[in-house]
This record gives C-alpha cells, sequence and structure tokens, in this order.
C-alpha cells in the first residue's frame, strides 16, 4: 500500500528539457577521456580492432556475392572447375573466422579496460570525497543523492567501455553497408535508414528515459540500500530482533521497491507500444527493398549471389542502425552519471582555506592558545543557533572542562576547534592568528580527539590504537604504550594479542566491550604526541575502577598539553583548572569548582544534583 506523503513520481518529470542535455554530450566526450586515462594500450588496441570489425560485414558480404554467383555458374555451366572458386571461398572463410575470432578478442580487451575504467572512478571518487577537510558537505542530503549516482557510475563505467566501442563498430558497419547497399539502388539506404530511424530513435529514447528514472530515484534507492542494510549489518541485528523491526523494515523496502518497479513498468508499457509501431513502419521499408530484389533477380538485372548480398545488407542496416543508436543510448545514459560524478569533483571545499603556499605551520608550542572571539554557529541547511555569539580562551598548558546539559553545543565546539565546521560568525584564533590561516594538515596534527562517536575499526588492536598516529603504526611498543596509559591491558589477554582484529566479521575476530572499546579509543587518541588533547566523554562507558586508574594518571595523561575535556561526571569535570558552562548556546559561567560551587549557578546545581544522588 502506498503510505500517505510519498508522492507518486511522474513520467513527465523525467522528461528532461533538451537544454539540459548540453552537459551530458560533455560528460561523454569527457568519459572517453577518462577511458583513454584508464587504459591507453587497451584504448588504442580496441580502436583498431573497432575498425575492423566494423568493415567485416561489408567485407563479407561482397565476397559472399562473388562466391554465391561462381558456384552457381559452375553447377549451371559445368565449364569451370571448383578449383577457380577455391580463392574466393578461402577468402570468405578467412573472413568468417576472423569475424569469429573477433568477438572474443574484442571483448576480453573491452572487459580489461572496463576494469581499468571501474578501477579509475572509484580511486577518483575516494581521493575527491577526502580532498574536502571539513564535514558539511556530508549532512547535505543532495550529496549524498549524488554519491548515490556517482556510485552508479562506478558500476557502469565498465558498461561506458563495452558501449562506446559497440556504438563505434556499429556505426562504421552501418556506414560501410550502406555504401555497398548503394550499389543496388541508390535510394535504398536512405530509405531504409529513414524508415528505421523511429525505431532506432524511440530506442534511443527509452534507454535514456531508463537512466533518467534511475537518477530521479537516487533518494529512494538510499532508503532501500539502508532499509535492506538494517537486515544484513551486525550492528544493527540486535535491535532488528529485540525491538521486532523485522516487518517494519521490510514493508518500509517493499513499499519503495513496489513504487519504483511501477514507475519503471509505466516506461515499459510506452517503450513496448511506441516500439512495436515504429517496428512495424520500419519493416514495411524492409519488406519494399526485398521485394524490388526478388523483382529484378526474377527479371535477371541481378544474380542470386547479389541478391543474397543485398538482403544481408537491409539486414545489417537494419539492426547496426538500431543497435548503434541504443548502444550510444546507453552511452548517453552512462554520460548523464557521469555529469553528476562531474558535479561532485566540483564541489568546493566549504571550509575557508588559504591556499597551501600562504598557510601557516601549526604553531609550536603554543603561545597564546585557542580564542573564541564572538563565534556564533548554526549547522548547514538548519536555523538553530547553537552556538550563540560565544567568546572564551583555552590557554596553553591548561585542562578545560566544558559541562553542559545535552545538547548544549559542547560536541559542536570541539567540531569547530577541530574545523570540521567554520563558525557562522566570529573568528577563532590560535596564538593570535585566525584559525584558518595555518595549514589544515598541519594543525589537525597538532591535535588528538577521542570523540564521543569514536569508531570501532574492523582491525586489529594494534591498527585500531596505531590509526592515532599512522607514521608510527608498526612500531608495536609505542601503541603498547598508549595502551598501557588508556588502561588497556585487556589486549594482551586477546587470542592473537594486538594480532587480534577487532571484529567477529572476520576469522579469529572478537568483539570487545563497550568499555573496552573505549580504552582503544582513548589509547588512538594517546598515540599521537598532539600539543592539544580533546576528551569528549572519555570515560562514560569505564567501569569504576578504570576511570579511577585513569583519572589518577590524568596529571601525568595530560603533563605540558592544552586539555579540553567534555563529561557528565562531575567528580571528574572538577579535576579540572577551569571549568566553563554552556547553555542556551552560551557560556554562563566560568571558572574553579570552588568559585563556581561559590557563585551557586548551573554548575553548582548539577554537581549537587549528582552528589546527592550519591549520597541517598
Ligand atoms: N550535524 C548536525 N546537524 C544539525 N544539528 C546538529 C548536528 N549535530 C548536532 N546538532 C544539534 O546541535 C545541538 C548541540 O549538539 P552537541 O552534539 O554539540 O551537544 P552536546 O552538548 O555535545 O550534547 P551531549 O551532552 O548529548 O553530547 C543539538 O541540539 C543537536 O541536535
Ligand atoms: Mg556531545
Amino acid at each position: 500500500m502506498k503510505q500517505q506523503n510519498e508522492p507518486d513520481i511522474q513520467l513527465e518529470q523525467w522528461n528532461p528539457p533538451v537544454k539540459e542535455w548540453g552537459p551530458v554530450y560533455k560528460a561523454i566526450f569527457r568519459a572517453f577521456g577518462m577511458i583513454w586515462k584508464a587504459g591507453k594500450v587497451e584504448t588504442c588496441v580496441l580502436f583498431f580492432l573497432m575498425l575492423i570489425q566494423g568493415l567485416l560485414p561489408v567485407f563479407i558480404l561482397y565476397l559472399s556475392k562473388d562466391a554465391i554467383n561462381m558456384v552457381i555458374a559452375i553447377a549451371d555451366t559445368n565449364d569451370q572447375s571448383f578449383g577457380d572458386a577455391a580463392p574466393l571461398l578461402i577468402a570468405l572463410a578467412l573472413a568468417t573466422v576472423v569475424m569469429q575470432i573477433m568477438e572474443p578478442i574484442f571483448l576480453l580487451v573491452k572487459s580489461v579496460l572496463g576494469d581499468k575504467m571501474r578501477r579509475y572512478v572509484a580511486l577518483l571518487v575516494m581521493e575527491t570525497a577526502n580532498q574536502h577537510p571539513g564535514i558539511a558537505h556530508f549532512e547535505d542530503p543532495k550529496l549524498h543523492d549524488q554519491l548515490q549516482r556517482v556510485r552508479r557510475v562506478e558500476g557502469s563505467s565498465a558498461d561506458l567501455v563495452i558501449y562506446a566501442f559497440q556504438a563505434g563498430s556499429d556505426f562504421w558497419a552501418l556506414i560501410s553497408v550502406a555504401i555497398f547497399l548503394s550499389l543496388f539502388h541508390p535510394l535504398a539506404p536512405p530509405l531504409l535508414m529513414f524508415c528505421a530511424l523511429p525505431y532506432a530513435l524511440a530506442h534511443y529514447k527509452y534507454a535514456n528515459l531508463f537512466g533518467i528514472a534511475l537518477q530521479f530515484q537516487a533518494p529512494e534507492a538510499r532508503k532501500l540500500d539502508y532499509f535492506r542494510n538494517q537486515f544484513l549489518s551486525h550492528d544493527t541485528a540486535k535491535d532488528v530482533r529485540i525491538f521486532g523491526l523485522h516487518d517494519f523494515f521490510f514493508g518500509k523496502y517493499r513499499r519503495i521497491f513496489t513504487r519504483i518497479l511501477s514507475v519503471l513498468w509505466s516506461v515499459r508499457k510506452h517503450e513496448f507500444r511506441t516500439l512495436s509501431l515504429y517496428a512495424l513502419f520500419g519493416g514495411a521499408a524492409v519488406c519494399a527493398v526485398y521485394v524490388t530484389l526478388f523483382q529484378q533477380t526474377i527479371r535477371g538485372e541481378l544474380s542470386v549471389g547479389e541478391l543474397t548480398a543485398y538482403a544481408g545488407a537491409v539486414l545489417v542496416i537494419w539492426t547496426s542502425m538500431s543497435t548503434s543508436l541504443f548502444n550510444f543510448a546507453f552511452m548517453h545514459r552512462t554520460g548523464g552519471f557521469l555529469t553528476h560524478l562531474y558535479d561532485f569533483l566540483k564541489r568546493k571545499p566549504v571550509i575557508k582555506m588559504v591556499p597551501k603556499e600562504f598557510a601557516k605551520p601549526a604553531p609550536y608550542p603554543f603561545q597564546k592558545g585557542i580564542a573564541f572571539r564572538n563565534v556564533s554557529f548554526t549547522y548547514p541547511n538548519t536555523d538553530r543557533k547553537i552556538l550563540d555569539r560565544i567568546s572564551l580562551n583555552i590557554y596553553p598548558g591548561e585542562t578545560v572542562a566544558i559541562v553542559g546539559k545535552n545538547g548544549a553545543g559542547k560536541t559542536t565546539l570541539v567540531k569547530l576547534i577541530t574545523r570540521m565546521y567554520d563558525p557562522s560568525d566570529g573568528d577563532i584564533h590560535l596564538d593570535n592568528v585566525p584559525i584558518h590561516h595555518y595549514d589544515l594538515d598541519d594543525l589537525r596534527s597538532q591535535m588528538s580527539v577521542v570523540d564521543q562517536g569514536f569508531l570501532k575499526y574492523q582491525l586489529s588492536a594494534q591498527e585500531n590504537i596505531g590509526l592515532g598516529n599512522i607514521d608510527r603504526l608498526s612500531e608495536l611498543d609505542h601503541i603498547k604504550a598508549a595502551a598501557e596509559k588508556a588502561g588497556a591491558d585487556f589486549i594482551n589477554q586477546l587470542p592473537n594479542g594486538y594480532e587480534t582484529v577487532l571484529s567477529r566479521q572476520f576469522e579469529d575476530g572478537t568483539e570487545l566491550s563497550g568499555g573496552q572499546w573505549q580504552k582503544i579509543a582513548l589509547a588512538r587518541a594517546l598515540t599521537r604526541d598532539a600539543q592539544l588533547l580533546i576528551l569528549d566523554e572519555p570515560t562514560a562507558a569505564l567501569d569504576v575502577r578504570s576511570e579511577h586508574d585513569i583519572y589518577a594518571r590524568f596529571q601525568e595523561l595530560t603533563k605540558e598539553k592544552t586539555t579540553v575535556l567534555i563529561s557528565h561526571r562531575m567528580s571528574t569535570v572538577r579535576m579540572a583548572e577551569r571549568i566553563l558552562v554552556l547553555d542556551d548556546g552560551k557560556v554562563i559561567e566560568e571558572g574553579t569548582h570552588e568559585k563556581l560551587m561559590k557563585d551557586n549557578g548551573l554548575y553548582a546545581r548539577l554537581y549537587t544534583l549528582q552528589a546527592e544522588h550519591y549520597n541517598v
């Protein structure tokens, strides 16, 4: 059943205005550039094979005409021996063998080039995604639609090679055979082409229409992927079972798929009706040429050899007209998807950057620290101000705690410091220089973050920790030292120690508990010798003893570092030298634990509430 507020997509919507086709042709040309870059040798070989393959039909038709005439002459008159026809028959046999052999060779080279093209495009997409220094674009639904379409380009980029060269060889065959048929009658090829044109163009149109239909459905297709993954992903398997969500996701999946199918079915119905009609029209022209051919043969104006060859030529023209346009339509369709790839490649970084050559190296050590000056922030494409004209300082070497209710904007503050986003208003300075003046890679190398939503990589324990400092990934001693600081000594007890893969989805892998994962994330942050350590709820999942152990060594962990600590545990927060209280997008209190308790504001209330809770 169709759900409310899921409007039907009308077929007319997909008929692109002609003016939008320009970029598609451009995309096809650029696609050729990509094919060339993906495999130069294969492209040259294919081009050469394409020419031969396109010429073979006319060659065979020509030879068969003479061969049949000669064989008939031998049979009729007996004044020529079979040996006289031998050279012709051998040439014909050779041409036929070459045509047969060409097919698998053509296929092999096309497949090899197709595979290379797929790799080329996939790498290009990954590289492009990585060129974006911030993360705001990942929150733009349009980007995800674009990525969905780009993923299709990856899949169909290999086909592009096949269609392009097939269209080329069909077109070449069409021209050469048409010239051959004009020997029979100069008007026969144009007549046939004219009558085959509606059919071929309709083929072209519908192949395109399907492509456009698929493009329009990118948001729907993304939902399909999402709902399907709820069944296939380890992460969601638990919830689906506990809450009995099978029917819910299954129903959504089926409804969307049915909707997509109904749209495609309506295109197919149109296609069937139109193609049948045009096929009749084209068929009439083929019949007219055949009738003339037979009449002339009966009148003795054409030999049997000519009749056979011209009849064959008629068929070649008919099929190559429609297949070349059909293949061209597929190119057009893939080209349409390619325009999305180019749009994706053209996306500009959304955070401010100075050109690399003018960017400053990150200061070492920090002199003045970080300063927020009247910083406001609203997430892209939303209206709510999360931070409202905030001014604050984080001085070198100090530990600053940030507290506030859920949703107060603490993690958002971290995202601004790490330059995932730029402030909507105001400036962030580091040592009195706007933070975007620093080389971003260098700046980030001076920061280490335990993220609230830290990642669980399906890699070994060593790699899971070592990714925090990729240059020292292979230095096990260094990694072990970080693990020890984070209290992750349980790694030694894993089946393969540091080499154990932390996922049950791989052979001999293991799964960790929530707290153990958190220790891994903390160790990951500690592998990096960064000046700024940001801990966003670093111990929320730890047992009391582990948390105590870590905070007992807190001074040591944060020695000579500037530390930003975000935590809801007030016993932890009070260890900080300075505490900032965030509420309603503003810093409403600031000071040491003692000062804030004396001020008796929100901090004191939160602290007392938690303390009372323990004292019951
Ligand atoms: N990517 C985003 N796009 C739009 N709004 C967002 C985004 N991330 C967070 N928000 C909103 O910004 C507000 C602040 O979120 P933030 O994650 O900074 O809170 P927090 O103080 O870290 O909360 P918590 O204590 O729960 O971790 C929330 O209201 C949240 O809904
Ligand atoms: Mg948070």
